[in-house]
């Protein structure tokens, strides 16, 4: 099929490079032109595994860039939109971008074309936008609009669009249903998982992806709904965590005795430093908005926020009661990425605890695997920037793990306490197993759990008093 996908961020061009993957020929189209020169020149803007390997298979083959609405429209049958849809100050999402692609697809049509929203949208877009395209567009404007959420993770974007749980397809007309039916064909007949040069599997090879028919209105609630539950999942065993704190249980014994019930099951149970990223906290915003607009009480969303929020200040609380002062402190920060795996900082609750230390006239070396420019642009040089884990501890009063990138979670312990100034280790993201610290010789905060205390830590305490619980 001739795909167009409006908005090569991180889904459009993911989605775009899945499709040409596929098999469909697929013009990818940004108004970035920088953007567009990078990828032009083969470079890979966002940080995805296996992204660059599919560009490059697929780059001015069946994979084409361009900075024209109109010629994209024209050489294509679907037309993807994937731009973003971030939250204005009353929480409501911005569909200003939406509204403004709508209009240029309008005036571009030429014969019959199915015209996709993938961004993650209020209900009823859909409805505004096939108003808006038919006020706009020539009287003999033929188009359906159709919902198709995405539900890719960033930091295995490829594999969560190629080994989707489901496919939620909503068409409100037969003929634009069977359009998108024929787009993740390969996906639902299984023949995708059979091609010798596939992306690899996640772990268990599905037969099919699962495709899950419905109208447009429910499938854009399906996005907000399963978004705002994932973030629910997140903040109660935040709350949980936090109890676990206050009676000196495990949150991680909790999680495994909770998560094995296959009822609840154990994704989306990491206690943590709260929930982040450019989706969860907008679009648990949006829906929340929704709701009130659909004159429905939802205020569990309410609380949804407000523990996440809460968490970042509880971690900085953490920070002081192992410190003491903060005020002129060293410290080491690992990970300033909103999760591992990705470059994304946009909404990050490692950047907003750096920039609450900073407040507090700590002194900040930090380092992430591949966040620290997108960082930059953020904090620019109000903390320094280095090449390794270990330089970020070198010489600090405590070293802060902020996000769950794989690789801080097999650090060399010894090292670490040769170079930290007091060898503590603050974890925003429970990456050690309390046993493995016992033996470190570094005091070790985590959340939801006992500190554990090195020996001389724990006959010091005995002298002084407890100084950090
Ligand atoms: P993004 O900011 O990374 O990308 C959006 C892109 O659209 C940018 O490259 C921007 O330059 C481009 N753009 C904006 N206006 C344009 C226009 N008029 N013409 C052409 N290009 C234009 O955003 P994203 O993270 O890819 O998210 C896009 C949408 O997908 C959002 O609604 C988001 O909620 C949703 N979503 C995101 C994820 C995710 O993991 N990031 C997952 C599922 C759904
Ligand atoms: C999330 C959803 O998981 C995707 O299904 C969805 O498509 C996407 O939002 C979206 O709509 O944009 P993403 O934001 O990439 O994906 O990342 P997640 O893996 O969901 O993590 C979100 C945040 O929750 C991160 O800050 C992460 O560290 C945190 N998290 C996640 C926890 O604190 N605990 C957990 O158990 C899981």
């Amino acid at each position: 099929m001739k795909i167009a996908v409006i908005g090569s961020g991180y889904v459009g061009l993911v989605a775009a490079a899945c499709f040409a993957e596929l098999g469909h020929t697929v013009v990818c189209v940004d108004n970035n032109q920088s953007k567009l020169d990078a990828l032009n020149r083969g470079e890979t803007p966002i940080h995805e595994i296996y992204l660059p390997e599919l560009l490059e298979k697929h780059r001015g083959r069946r994979l084409t860039y361009s900075g024209s609405i109109r010629d994209a429209v024209r050489a294509s049958s679907v037309i993807f939109i994937a731009v973003g849809t971030p939250p204005l100050e009353s929480g409501d999402a911005d569909l200003s971008y939406v509204e403004g692609v709508a209009r240029e697809i309008a005036v571009s049509l030429n014969g019959y074309k199915v015209i996709v929203e993938k961004s993650t949208v209020p209900v009823y877009t859909s409805e505004w936008v096939r108003r808006v395209i038919r006020l706009t567009c020539p009287e003999d404007g033929e188009f359906d609009v159709v919902s198709n959420p995405e539900f890719l993770r960033e930091g295995t974007a490829v594999t969560d669009f190629l080994y989707p749980d489901r496919i939620v397809i909503g068409a409100d007309t037969e003929r634009s249903r069977h359009v998108l039916e024929q787009v993740y064909a390969p996906l639902a007949n299984g023949t995708y998982y059979t091609a010798d040069d596939r992306i690899p599997e996640p772990c268990d090879l599905p037969a099919s992806a699962k495709v899950i028919h419905t109208s447009a209105k429910s499938a854009e609630l399906i996005k907000h709904a399963s978004n705002a539950f994932l973030a629910m999942k997140i903040s109660f065993i935040n709350a949980v965590s936090n109890v676990c704190e206050s009676v000196d249980a495990d949150i991680e014994e909790v999680r495994l005795g909770m998560g094995t019930d296959s009822r609840i099951g154990s994704a989306f149970l990491r206690a943590g430093i709260g929930y982040g990223g450019s989706c969860f906290p907008k679009d648990v915003a949006a829906f929340r908005s929704v709701a009130q607009q659909a004159r429905c009480s939802f205020r569990l969303l309410d609380d949804v926020i407000s523990i996440n929020d809460e968490q970042r200040g509880r971690f900085i609380r953490k920070v002081r009661e192992t410190l003491w002062t903060l005020k002129g402190k060293r410290i080491g920060v690992l990970g300033l990425a909103f999760k591992g795996g990705t470059d994304d900082v946009r909404e990050s609750p490692a950047i907003a605890i750096v920039k609450s230390l900073l407040a507090e006239q700590c002194c900040i070396r930090a380092y992430d695997p591949a966040g620290m420019n997108g960082a930059k642009q953020i904090l620019n040089d109000s903390i320094s920037y280095v090449a390794d884990p270990y330089q970020a501890a070198e010489g600090a009063d405590a070293l802060l793990i902020l996000t769950d990138w794989e690789d801080f979670s097999v650090l060399d312990l010894g090292r670490l306490k040769q170079v930290l100034r007091y060898p503590v280790i603050i974890d925003g993201r429970n990456l050690y197993s309390l046993e493995a610290m016992k033996n470190s010789g570094l005091m070790y905060v985590s959340m939801g759990r006992p500190t554990v205390q090195p020996s001389t830590f724990a006959s010091k305490k005995q002298e002084f008093g407890e100084f950090a619980k």
